[in-house]
């Protein structure tokens, strides 16, 4: 059995030791910066804040400063007093990780697209070597104009990442395209660039949750699954550079806020249809749902009555493909297949059983055993398991086990 150095990236704190240089300019949204400051810092980053004169209309340095526990740079000198710190922007931009730039109005996208440098905001940008971010918050009408609409396209041409407004009421009143991104949806796509691109070029197809099998109307036959195990991968997955495809059951875990492709099931069905449907462009193809391995035989049209003095109602069951099987099988050539196990006694031997028998390349063994694991947990504990290894985790959190597993899958040839 193996222990082997996963790279440190960590599920907790993906951005530890990630200093990041926040701007804000002078636009109502500039109140949601203070939110994003602390969602990055719960994600581990340090942040700085650097504030155009406008901004300070709307936030004031005061509580960036104090939040940050890092003094706001907002002016590149101060004639007064004869500042000595003239260079401060080139030295806080090349120690950044990333610039984001939320909110970035107008005024500021036309000077950065055009190589004006008269604040604090733009000198910095323009000294960075790191990515840039630009989150645009404007009014419909400024948003559309051809003006605005080009200058984003000039800074995508020169690199920097145009993360897209949100269409809904605006602060004028007005309803349209131009809201800044939310906090959370704007930190995702931080920790999508900031991520090491292990999967870029893969196409991933993973199903989830648990499937859900009719007796009648009202009425179902499933399992505990949340969803939580596949979704992790999901999202981890995406953030390594993924294409994404989401197969999911009924599931109760909540799907994170990225641009990956779901597809809702109910019953196994469905969940076989679709990833027969999405196999062909797939290339690494992650089977994490709970199935329900049998169904009623008939389902009623009709909520089935009770009956009066009769202690036994027989339900019969036929038996669902299992999908992964027939996957492996039937379809495998080139993709890399993963199933996951859940055992409750000679566990290991069982799963090596799957592994082969469904011609998989990697299983990942949980059992009901341990405290802490499988079902509804945020952690898990579990063997990585293939042809010829045999991995054991601690118990870490779900989000941990995935990034272990995406690593492991990235690294096969
Ligand atoms: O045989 P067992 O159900 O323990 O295998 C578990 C693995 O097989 C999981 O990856 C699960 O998603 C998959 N499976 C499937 N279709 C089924 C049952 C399980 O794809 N009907």
């Amino acid at each position: 059995m193996e222990r082997i150095d996963f790279s440190d990236l960590n599920s907790d704190r993906p951005l530890k030791g990630k200093k990041i240089l926040l701007g804000v300019c002078g636009s109502i949204a500039a109140y949601k910066s203070v939110f994003l400051l602390r969602l990055l810092q719960k994600q581990g980053a340090e942040v700085q804040v650097i504030m155009t004169n406008n901004a300070k209309q709307f936030v004031t340095p005061l509580t960036f400063s104090t939040l940050s526990q890092n003094p706001v740079f907002s002016y590149l000198w101060h004639e007064s007093t004869g500042n000595q710190d003239w260079s401060q922007h080139v030295q806080i931009a090349q120690k950044a990780d990333l610039i984001l730039i939320a909110p970035a109005t107008m005024n500021t996208i036309t000077k950065l697209a055009c190589g004006i440098c008269d604040d604090a905001v733009t000198a910095t940008v323009f000294s960075a070597s790191c990515p840039i971010l630009i989150a645009p918050a404007m009014d419909k009408d400024m948003f559309n104009s051809p003006q605005n609409q080009k200058n984003l396209q000039t800074l995508q041409a020169f690199g920097y990442r145009i993360l897209p407004t949100e269409t809904g009421f605006l602060a004028s009143g007005l309803y349209g395209e131009g809201r800044l991104l939310e906090p959370d949806i704007i930190v995702e796509q931080v920790l999508f660039t900031l991520t090491p691109k292990l999967l870029l070029n893969q196409n991933l197809l993973i199903n989830v949750g648990p499937t859900q099998e009719p007796i009648d109307p009202v009425r179902f036959i499933s399992n505990y699954s949340t969803g939580k195990m596949g979704i992790a991968i999901a999202k981890w997955a995406y953030r390594m550079g993924a294409q994404v495809t989401l197969i999911a059951g009924a599931i109760t875990a909540e799907i994170p806020p990225i641009p990956i492709q779901v597809v809702r099931v109910q019953t196994a069905n469905q969940m076989f249809q679709a990833m027969l449907e999405h196999f062909p462009k797939a290339s690494i193809i992650i089977g994490t749902a709970a199935v329900a391995d049998f169904k009623p035989q008939f389902s009623q049209n009709q909520k089935i009555k009770k009956i009066d003095n009769q202690e036994i109602i027989n339900l019969v069951l036929t038996q669902n493909p299992d999908i992964l099987l027939e996957l492996g099988k039937q379809k495998k050539t080139h993709q890399k297949l993963v199933g996951f196990a859940l055992e409750t006694h000679n566990e290991l031997e069982n799963a090596k059983k799957k592994l082969l028998k469904k011609n998989l390349d990697w299983i990942v063994l949980n059992s009901t055993q341990e405290k802490g694991a499988t079902f509804g947990h945020d952690t898990n504990k579990v063997y990585f398991i293939s042809s010829n290894q045999v991995i054991e985790t601690e118990l870490l959190p779900k989000e941990q086990i995935a990034i272990q597993l995406l690593q492991i899958i990235a690294s096969m040839h």
